[in-house]
């Protein structure tokens, strides 16, 4: 059977900058992939090619296989049916991604009327549903609020929330916590597990914080200068590193929860 995704051999340059270098990578259906390295090592360039996101001057090579079908060259019709109803993305920064001059509840509804029929006040309903589903307090009430009158943690409920309208099969999280505080931060990751768990949704996790992937993730890859050094269980990648890389990285990981049946316990 084929993978859910299966990204082969994937090289992406900026004019002579080759930023990644050969990535393989493959999810299957509901799983957590965790892309973990520091800043620059290619995890958003990688995130963003697989929805034909990349700016215009990046050349791509290599394959990226969604449900066995090719999407690198695809038409930018084709892609746009599969981007936001079956690949939705959820990015690190909430305000850039919400348009602030228009309400957030009319951006939902956009959002679900972009890939299906019905009337504008079933949209509303559906679109009040989406946020009491992320926990927005008073969601009918806020409807017509826009993205300032949001904290920056609801502002990424919301995002999570339009990303999740159409039951999408896989959601790409590139970062969606590191531009929150650290309480709001473990909130968001916590709604997100719960969400993915609900729905059964792919996830591909993007963090430079090997401690956040180990808390989402079944299988982490370890990237670094436009390479996947290592590829592994979670609980293996944290335990057994087989790379130096992987080794420094969890060096770095400051607190170690203990309180939680997670991963990342099996340290202590
Ligand atoms: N539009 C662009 N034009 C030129 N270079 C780019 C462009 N976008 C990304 N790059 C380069 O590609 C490399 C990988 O960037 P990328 O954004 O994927 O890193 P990252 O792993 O997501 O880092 P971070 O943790 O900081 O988000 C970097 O060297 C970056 O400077
Ligand atoms: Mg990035």
């Amino acid at each position: 059977m084929a993978a859910l995704l299966e990204i082969s051999d994937l090289h992406i340059w900026f004019g002579a900058a080759e930023v990644v270098r050969g990535v393989s990578l493959t999810l299957e259906p509901g799983e957590v992939l965790g892309l973990v390295g520091e800043s620059g090592s290619g995890k958003s360039v990688t995130s963003l090619a697989i929805l034909g996101l990349l700016s215009p001057s990046a050349r791509v090579e290599g394959s990226i296989r969604w449900k066995g079908r090719e999407l690198l060259g695809l038409r930018d019709a084709e892609m746009r049916s599969v981007r936001g109803r079956e690949i939705a993305m959820v990015f690190q920064e909430p305000m850039t991604a919400l348009n602030p001059v228009m309400r957030v509840g009319k951006q939902i509804t956009e959002a679900i009327l972009a890939h299906e029929r019905m009337s504008g006040r079933e949209a509303k309903q559906r679109a009040i549903a989406a946020l009491e589903a992320v926990a927005i307090p008073e969601a009918a009430r806020r409807f017509d609020d826009y993205p300032h009158q949001f904290s920056g943690g609801q502002r990424q409920r919301i995002l999570i929330a339009m990303a999740l309208v159409h039951r999408p099969q896989l959601l790409i999280a590139d970062e969606p916590t590191t531009a929150l505080d650290v309480t709001v931060q473990a909130q968001v990751l916590e709604l997100l597990q719960t969400l993915q768990r609900e729905f059964g949704v792919a996830m591909l996790f993007t963090s430079h914080d090997l401690a956040v992937v180990g808390e989402m993730a079944g299988r982490i890859a370890v990237m670094r200068g436009g390479l996947v050094l290592e590829t592994g269980a979670c609980l293996d990648v944290l335990t057994k590193p087989q790379h130096a890389y992987t080794m420094s990285l969890l060096a770095a990981v400051p607190t170690l929860r203990t309180d939680r049946e997670k991963p990342l316990a099996v340290l202590l």
